[in-house]
């Protein structure tokens, strides 16, 4: 056979099924590679409770108070100022937003089992406190008191107060966020999860 015509020939079945099994072995290879370059990556972008560093924002006194209004299980939106480290453009700041929910360790591993592989306590200082973004797409979510549930004007997912997926096209529940009392100050780390995922994949901290 011409070496031009050489790629039409498809083998005898056994190079056929040789060939095959390197793709497959090949495939296989790969992800686990993936696996394990990944696992240390995410663990270690969260940041430590005990640390200080760019991840994490000071809540002022004023912030604090609003973070204490929330006495029971209704949620209080608690506005701060975001402190971000780009690698790129540097530090900034700007206005964000958390919901806060009173609640007990016991009541969030109760209905919350979903949290158990997020590297961090997931209540403190007696508080849960969670992103804004919504885990489908990341639109902005709002708390309906009627309805004592949070609800996402853009696909209608609806969730629990303490974050339970109730309804909708989200895969998981709300994200909490890590919330620290350091060297006198509260303090609240922002992540941003992957969107439209059933796991906690962490694209970026701070
Ligand atoms: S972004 Fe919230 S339901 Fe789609």
């Amino acid at each position: 056979m011409a070496h031009a015509e050489a790629y039409k020939d498809p083998g005898t079945p056994e190079e056929q099924s040789r060939r095959t099994f390197m793709a497959n072995a090949v495939i296989a290879l790969g992800g686990v590679i993936g696996i394990s370059l990944a696992i240390p990556l995410v663990t270690s972008l969260v940041p430590a409770s005990g640390t200080s560093n760019d991840a994490w924002s000071g809540l002022t006194p004023q912030e604090v108070d609003q973070l204490k209004k929330a006495t029971d299980n209704t949620p209080v939106k608690v506005t701060f100022n975001l402190h971000e480290v780009n690698g790129y453009f540097g530090a900034s700041d700007s206005e964000q937003f958390v919901w806060a929910v009173r609640a007990t360790e016991e009541e969030m591993k109760k209905e919350r089992p979903d949290l158990k592989d997020i590297p961090y306590p997931v209540v403190n200082m007696g508080f849960v406190v969670f992103s804004p973004l919504c885990p489908h797409l990341g639109c902005r979510y709002a708390y309906n008191a009627n309805a004592k549930q949070f609800q996402c004007p853009c696909h209608g997912s609806t969730y629990s107060t303490l974050g339970v997926h109730e309804a909708g096209p989200a895969l998981r529940g709300l994200d909490p966020l890590p919330l620290r009392e350091y060297q006198g100050k509260v303090q609240v780390s922002w992540i941003l999860y992957a969107a439209n995922m059933p796991a906690h994949i962490v694209i970026q901290v701070g």
